[in-house]
């Protein structure tokens, strides 16, 4: 599919494209109604042979709106803009390896983050995706109208809290703002404020329960959301090379970072675009 200059092509049926043609150090404004079509319609995007500088990355990810700097993650020391997503080769534990979507925490949460690669490992260190318009269509009615009028809280505390995830694991060193750790309540499913379509938005990594019920009743729908929106159909996978970058909407997809590089250095750096309120 062409919207401008530049071409875009599918990655899967179910999620993902790639934006062909463009130079993101500099690109015309019809590459960037290309990109920005691309980015409304498929929810992750993705980039090759881009050569993009820190400078350039800030740059590019300001054109989308105002960067979101990170509280917990390890900063580039340069950079405050960019957080770094790092496993050096002795580390276990990588950060963003579960499926989750970036920021749902907060009251109002990102709106997308371009992720650049910057040292990969021989093989591995690829990036799942999973698209929640695609999840979300294929429920059926009589759910659709169960979730329609639900709301989830989404806490941070069990991934970058004093005793969470992150402190307590061998990436703990690097992490910050334990007392910066907080909570959301939003609607289950979001009319995205770009596409106007409706989304599922809980997602494994944040959401705790959903607001009136238990934690037990929360644990077993939640359960069968996040089995059903992560079905290979609603998937792609992304094998990261020099100069390769992704673009994802965090409203309306999920990610996770695979490890499965151990003894190997995997440096990534991103940049977070602060969002809104969701509906
Ligand atoms: C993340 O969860 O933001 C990191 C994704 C990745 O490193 O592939």
């Amino acid at each position: 599919m062409a919207y401008g200059t530049a071409t875009v092509r599918k990655v899967t049926p179910g999620c993902g494209a790639e934006v062909l043609g463009v130079d993101l150090r500099n690109p015309s404004n019809s590459d960037m109604e290309t990109i920005r079509a691309a980015y409304r319609d498929y929810g992750v995007i993705f980039f090759r042979d881009q050569k993009l500088t820190p400078e350039e990355h800030i740059s590019f990810a300001q054109r989308w709106g105002e960067i979101d700097i990170n509280k917990f993650f390890p900063a580039n020391g340069q950079y405050p803009e960019i957080a770094e997503v790092r496993k050096e080769k002795e580390q276990k534990v990588n950060i963003g390896g579960g499926w989750h979507t970036d920021h749902s925490y907060d009251q109002e949460p990102a709106m997308g983050s371009v992720l650049v690669a910057r040292e990969l490992p021989e093989a591995g260190g690829d990036t799942l995706f999973a698209d929640m318009y695609k999840a979300y269509d294929a429920l059926s009615d009589g759910l659709k109208d169960t979730l329609s009028t639900m709301k989830a809280v989404h806490s941070n505390e069990a991934a970058f809290g004093a005793k969470g995830f992150y402190k307590s694991s061998d990436q703990g060193g690097g992490f910050k703002g334990e007392s910066l750790v907080g909570q959301a309540i939003h609607p289950v499913v979001i009319t995205h404020p770009l596409s106007g379509r409706k989304a599922l938005y809980v997602n494994p990594g944040f959401t705790t329960h959903f607001v009136g019920w238990s934690m037990e009743e929360s644990k077993a729908l939640l359960d069968y959301l996040h089995a059903h929106a992560t079905q290979p159909q609603f998937t792609c996978r992304f094998e990261w090379h020099d100069g390769s970058i992704a673009f994802w909407d965090n409203r309306a997809t999920w990610h996770f970072a695979v490890n499965d590089y151990h003894g190997e250095k995997r440096l990534m750096h991103r940049i977070t675009i602060g969002g809104g309120p969701l509906q």
